[in-house]
């Protein structure tokens, strides 16, 4: 069965701070038509109807249909964890994080967070995710169970962590063991996918670490998450652990773990030559600013990794970040940019939630821009969602439009999102004609 989503339809095809204006597919009034999930095409209104005689149309009048989000780095481990403040890094995993993953050790627990967290998710117009789980396998199971129900694409993994805390910590073997477990059941089933997941430099053995980048070597189609440069004192604590290495990456680099599956979160203190090396790797950041904000980590130096040609997406960070919404996310990466003297321009930021993080997270031939055969994962926005927001979008041009959607939008803009056509969120008001 063929349908019709029609309103106005805007995604990013590139890179726009790389090619400019055509990267930009924008069309006021048209439609995209799907089948079996897949999107079998896209035109104007008047193209669309022409060619699609008697095409069944959903229609979103004065609605956005964009591409949905795709998140580049978040905890569904802590979604419990969220806004518990006081402290920085490394004093907040101790006290707020770990013992709230430790709660993982009960799969009924992980079910439900699962099922809360892919909802959430939704509600906040997120359709894909590069997710950590919890150190407990059970963790990832949880997640995949309820994501393989829905039908989403999700990669998760299970944190690996033998120096942790004794209640979270796996040993260095069987976390590996583990892992591949993982891997064997599920990557690739449905569109689920598998990231190797040390936690970071500080919470893994050498052997872990080196176990971690055997396993990234022997599956070819995972990727591989982890965390670099997020404060100083996590810098300092790594250089005194590592004193051989001229800096964090190069431990990472040491470990086969820098590749052009690797997703690195944060990147607030690296040197030039770390972000030369990330670039050379084909490796990728996740740039979590609501995150950096909330713990006071610092701010990313977006323009430095522009410059290197260093693929970039946008991460929630949930729990040290503050809210699912990638819009959100939007404004807060464009407040950081601006303390930097850096303008994020609106379409630019769209390109990061979606295309961007599609490519970073190796997606990009199946989802992130809205494409003639790439799957009809779409979200649909409402820019009139609140009296402010309606005021200030009425006669705007499409760049103002975007621009009061990042730096005001939230999950009340989000009218719908769909997952391979179908929609498994709708707001409770909505209701397409
Ligand atoms: N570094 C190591 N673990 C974590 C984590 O859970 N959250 C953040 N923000 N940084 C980390
Ligand atoms: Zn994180």
């Amino acid at each position: 069965m063929r349908r019709g989503f029609r309103g106005e339809l805007l995604s990013l095809n590139d890179d726009p701070s790389f090619v400019g204006s055509k990267a930009i597919n924008h069309q006021e009034d048209g439609i995209i038509v799907i089948e079996k999930g897949i999107i079998i095409a896209r035109g104007s209104t008047e193209k669309i109807t022409s060619d699609f005689p008697d095409l069944p149309v959903t229609h979103f009048p004065n609605h956005l249909i964009m591409p949905g989000f795709i998140d580049s780095h978040i905890h569904y481990s802590q979604v419990d964890c969220i806004a518990s403040g006081g402290e920085t890094l490394l004093g907040w995993l101790e006290k707020k994080v770990f013992p709230i993953e430790a709660q993982f050790q009960d799969k009924s627990y992980a079910l439900t967070t699962a099922e809360f967290f892919l909802n959430e998710c939704l509600r906040n117009g997120t359709t894909t995710a590069l997710v950590f789980a919890g150190s407990q396998p059970q963790s990832v199971e949880a997640l995949y169970e309820s994501a393989f129900k829905a039908d989403m694409r999700i990669i998760v993994g299970k944190v690996l962590m033998d120096l942790g805390p004794e209640n979270l910590a796996d040993t260095t073997e069987g976390g590996l063991l583990d892992s591949k477990t993982l891997i064997q059941h599920w990557q690739g089933h449905g569109r689920l996918n598998y990231a190797v997941t040390p936690r970071f430099a500080l919470t893994s053995s050498s052997e872990q670490l080196a176990g971690a980048g055997q396993i990234l070597n022997e599956y070819p189609d995972i990727i591989m998450q982890t965390h670099l440069a997020e404060t100083k004192a996590e810098c300092a604590a790594v250089k005194e652990r590592f004193p051989k290495a001229r800096d964090y990456l190069e431990v990472y680099e040491h470990f086969g773990l820098v590749t052009d599956r690797s997703v690195f979160a944060h990147c607030l203190y690296l040197t030039d030559s770390a972000f030369e090396r990330l670039s050379n790797a084909g490796a990728g950041i996740a740039f979590c600013p609501t995150s950096n904000l909330f713990l006071g980590s610092g701010l990313f130096n977006f323009m430095e990794a522009q410059r290197h040609s260093v693929k970039i997406g946008l991460g929630s960070d949930i729990g040290a970040g503050t809210s699912f919404s990638l819009l959100a996310t939007m404004g807060e990466a464009y407040k950081v940019c601006r303390l930097q003297g850096y303008n994020l321009d609106p379409f630019h930021a769209l390109y990061l939630a979606t295309l961007g993080g599609a490519r970073l997270l190796r997606l990009d031939r199946y989802i992130g821009a809205l494409t003639v055969g790439q799957e009809a994962d779409f979200i649909v926005i409402d820019p009139a969602a609140t009296p402010l927001l309606a005021r200030r979008t009425a006669d705007a041009s499409l760049a103002e439009k975007l621009f009061a959607l990042q730096i005001m939008g939230d999950d009340r803009v989000i009218a719908a999102s769909y997952i391979k056509g179908k929609p498994l969120w709708e707001k409770p008001a909505m209701r397409p004609s």
